[in-house]
């Protein structure tokens, strides 16, 4: 394998990616802000920034798919003599003497310098306010006075990001501003029903200014080089219609081995209906001067920051693990539990892939991704838990997604995703595991957001189950519906309209026979959670009723979906199988052996390992496992949206990363730590990051949903990073699977499976009013405890039983 080129490195001690290159080979990007102001942020400065929602408060605006690539997001402009650069090298792209960019929790600090100067913006979002900071210090390392003509700029979004791309003929009337001193305010649509604006500022006396775009770039100029930049003379434009953006001008004088540092904010306000103008026409700035008064100095900008820093500190505090390997120590204790709590915040609704104005949060996406961060943010996930099950029907169906701004189900994709009403179960119990927190079970929540509806949210899971039982097809396999998790495998649409949507479109629902193996093993699993928790609360009846079910399904999949080696994926609308060797094409697929073999379905008749063995086989390349195999290479019209896809990309035969811990967890189950290993450090990016910068393309601190496969025109290249269920799966995957710290009601369960070269390694977890720190001692061994001292004692089993205070615990297997 050549060494490919770098463009980064990991910096474990202060939790940073060190880019030293701006031109990566794709945007690689960060996220700010943890609850109501959001940005994103590239490693040039692009992107932009909303509040709470991305499609209707956006602030800043971003034009996706660009050319060039990532372009528009906040800049400075630095006018020093005839040259003009960015500290973030774009947009003028003036080659830089230095460039670095460094992504952390939650902030990102890009440094350029330019013939003597240094330029380093600090870009975070203070905890709990509705801003982003953006602290410039400028340096001159030079042994001459710098007369600098400092610009910055920001472009307003005209707050609903879908129409502001689309209803020009609107649009290029209703831009409103107001400038007050150092401050520029974005009022579009205040004067009507909106009651909010947002503003820049800047904490020093500014020289000029522009709020117009087309006067301060120039009709016929770029970002690159706009006209009052590189005149380096700004307008005093006000934008009144058209576009309206945000422009100081600063005139900066730095004697050799002078610093100042500059505070920029650009910050939301919401004003109360009757509070909202302060005269006829202008607005009320109260609450945006007391803002701007609690961030006006740089001490205040430090102290914040010093804040955003510890709560991370706490955040991460709370599950650390000490294998010696940095590789695994870095994306355990650092980057994938950031990743999970960016994919919490986020859902898949803003991302450099997903445009925020398509998806709100998905029912069964957000259930995956509670996993990833209930041990940090236990009371977050809860309210999550409950505004999920508040957009249920009565009768245990769900609307497939819902939006953040409202908590409303989408009436635009509706239900009918047969596996949704399962996730609600995965989620609640993940929950009461971690917290012991069994009162959330008595909540009363409505259905459909419909007050007067509400029952207790024990019984929003009794019907999740039932949902299933009452939609079994003629092998007593699930029903899939619209789709299971899948959202590409739609077997009741049988479309030859490209006008049609997928998965909204069920042509033939009436009288289908389409069942879902992927669903029987996720109802498996999740119905002997639910057994468990019945049980735990006394509802023995009801946790014997759904034993039952849980048997019969087992049966069913045994009798009728197992093909030899592997488990069926489906039976389509006609009952004709789906992911067996029989078919011509997609003999196998991954989804229904991974939540099968986590099932352990037929594991005393060696199903499982037979099934783990034909992944290694069928599905196992280079990069991860593929979703199905061989690859669909035509349409199949009963198949729908999955034999869209050209071969190796996405659900035809991409590694879908999503699905990867899936069967990594069913060989964890069944003892084998060599297989789950290999296949877990395949697409673990710190193992990728040191292989395949270049190839990879995308982030490589993060996981991306969707690698190419292997029959891809270039096996390896990511796609889709950031948001994707594949960061909850991989930190379940690596936290209680591999390294084996596993919540229960009880207390926590100490089971590791590991590869045979496993070393000692101590995990230090927080649990509830406790914090144990755990060594585990392999000697060699890939699964079996043999023996766990808790505080010098040696207990049975391997549950550590739960009790405040602080423990030691030894571990033998
Ligand atoms: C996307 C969707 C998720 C779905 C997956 C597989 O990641 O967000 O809901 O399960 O694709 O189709
Ligand atoms: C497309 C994608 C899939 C996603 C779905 C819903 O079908 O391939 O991954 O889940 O859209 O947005």
């Amino acid at each position: 394998m050549e060494q490919q080129k770098r463009y980064g490195h990991f910096d474990d001690q202060h939790r940073e990616y060190v880019i030293t290159d701006p031109q990566t080979p794709w945007p690689w990007i960060n996220y700010l802000g943890n609850e109501d102001f959001f940005s994103l942020i590239s490693n040039t400065a692009g992107g932009y920034s909303f509040y709470k929602d991305a499609k209707f408060r956006r602030i800043t605006r971003y034009r996706y798919n660009n050319v060039p690539m990532d372009n528009g997001g906040r800049y400075f402009y630095i006018k020093d003599g005839d040259t003009v650069w960015n500290p973030g090298w774009k947009p003028c792209k003036t080659p830089l003497d230095f460039y670095e960019c460094r992504h952390g929790m939650s902030y990102t600090r890009i440094t350029g310098r330019k013939n003597g100067v240094e330029a380093s913006v600090l870009f975070f979002v203070p905890l709990k306010k509705w801003c982003e900071v953006q602290k410039l210090t400028l340096t001159n390392n030079s042994s001459d006075t710098k007369q600098l003509k400092l610009f910055s700029f920001e472009e307003w979004c005209l707050w609903n990001a879908a129409t502001d791309m689309e209803n020009f003929q609107r649009n290029f009337s209703t831009g409103e501003v107001e400038i007050e001193g150092s401050t520029i305010y974005h009022k579009t649509e205040y004067r009507e029903r909106r009651n909010h604006y947002a503003f820049y500022h800047v904490n020093t006396e500014i020289q000029g200014f522009d709020t117009d775009r087309e006067t301060f770039v120039g009709l016929y100029n770029e970002f690159a080089d706009p006209q009052a930049v590189m005149e380096g003379k700004p307008r005093n434009s006000h934008a009144h219609g058209w576009s309206p953006i945000a422009s100081h001008y600063i005139e900066v004088t730095l004697q050799p081995g002078e610093s100042k540092d500059f505070v920029f904010l650009l910050g939301y306000i919401e004003n109360e209906q009757d509070e909202k103008f302060e005269a006829p026409q202008v607005i009320n700035k109260k609450k945006a001067h007391a803002l701007i008064a609690e961030l006006d100095t740089t001490e205040k900008v430090d102290k914040a920051f010093a804040e955003l820093c510890e709560y991370w500190d706490a955040l991460l505090n709370i599950y650390k693990v000490h294998t010696g390997n940095d590789k695994i120590d870095r994306m355990v204790n650092i980057w994938n539990q950031y990743q999970c709590m960016v994919t919490f915040n986020f859902s898949r609704s803003a991302s450099f892939f997903e445009s925020g104005v398509g998806r709100g949060m998905g029912f069964r996406d957000s259930n995956q991704d509670l996993v990833g961060f209930v041990h940090q943010i236990p009371p977050r996930a809860r309210q999550r838990i409950i505004d999920i099950a508040s957009t249920q029907f009565p009768d245990g169906g769900c609307y497939h997604q819902y939006q953040p701004l409202t908590k409303r189900g989408n009436n635009d994709i509706g239900g009918g995703f047969n596996d949704d009403p399962c996730w609600l179960i995965f989620g609640t119990v993940a929950y009461i595991k971690e917290t012991g927190d069994f009162s959330i079970l008595d909540e009363m929540v409505p259905f459909d957001n419909q007050p007067g509806s509400e029952v207790t949210l024990f019984e929003h899971l009794k019907i999740s189950m039932d949902h299933v039982i009452k939609n079994l097809g003629p092998h007593m396999l699930p029903l899939i519906g619209r789709a299971d998790w899948n959202d590409c495998l739609n077997l009741n649409c049988f479309s030859w309209d490209p006008n049609e949507s997928f998965q909204t479109t069920e042509n033939v629902s009436e009288g289908t026979k389409a069942e879902s193996l992927m669903i029987a093993g996720l109802f498996v699993v999740t119905g002997k959670d639910y057994v468990a928790l019945c049980k735990k609360i006394g509802k023995a009846d009801e946790a014997a009723r759904m034993q039952q079910a849980v048997d019969e399904m087992i049966e069913a999949v045994k009798k009728h979906g197992w093909d030899g080696e592997w488990y069926l994926r489906a039976y389509d609308f006609y009952g004709r199988k789906i992911g067996s060797n029989e078919c011509e094409e997609a003999k196998i697929f991954i989804e229904s052996q991974g939540w099968c073999t986590m099932a352990e379905i037929g594991a005393e008749d060696g199903m499982v390992a037979k099934s783990l063995d034909s992944c290694k086989k069928y599905l196992e390349c280079e990069h991860g496992m593929v979703l199905n195999n061989p690859a669909f290479t035509k349409y199949i019209y009963e198949y729908g949206e999955i034999s869209s896809y050209p071969e190796g990309y996405k659900e035809n035969a991409g590694i879908f990363c999503h699905n990867n811990p899936w069967v990594i967890i069913g060989e964890c189950i069944a003892g084998r730590g060599n297989d789950a290993w290999s296949h877990y450090a395949k697409i673990l990016p710190s193992y990728v990051e040191e292989k395949y910068q270049t190839l990879h393309k995308v982030e490589p601190y993060v996981n991306c949903q969707m690698v190419a496969g292997k029959d891809a025109a270039r096996p390896g290249e990511g796609k889709n990073s950031w948001l994707t269920g594949t960061a909850a799966w991989m930190w379940l995957t690596v936290s209680q699977y591999i390294l084996g710290v596993k919540p229960q009601y009880d207390g926590l369960q100490i089971d590791p499976c590991l590869p045979d070269t496993a070393n000692d390694y101590t995990v230090v977890r927080q649990f509830r009013e406790a914090e144990y720190t755990i060594t585990v001692h392999p000697n060699g061994h890939q699964k079996g405890v043999k023996q766990i001292v808790l505080d010098g004692s040696a207990i049975d089993g391997t549950i550590i039983p739960y009790t405040p205070g602080n423990h030691t615990v030894e571990v033998t297997m």
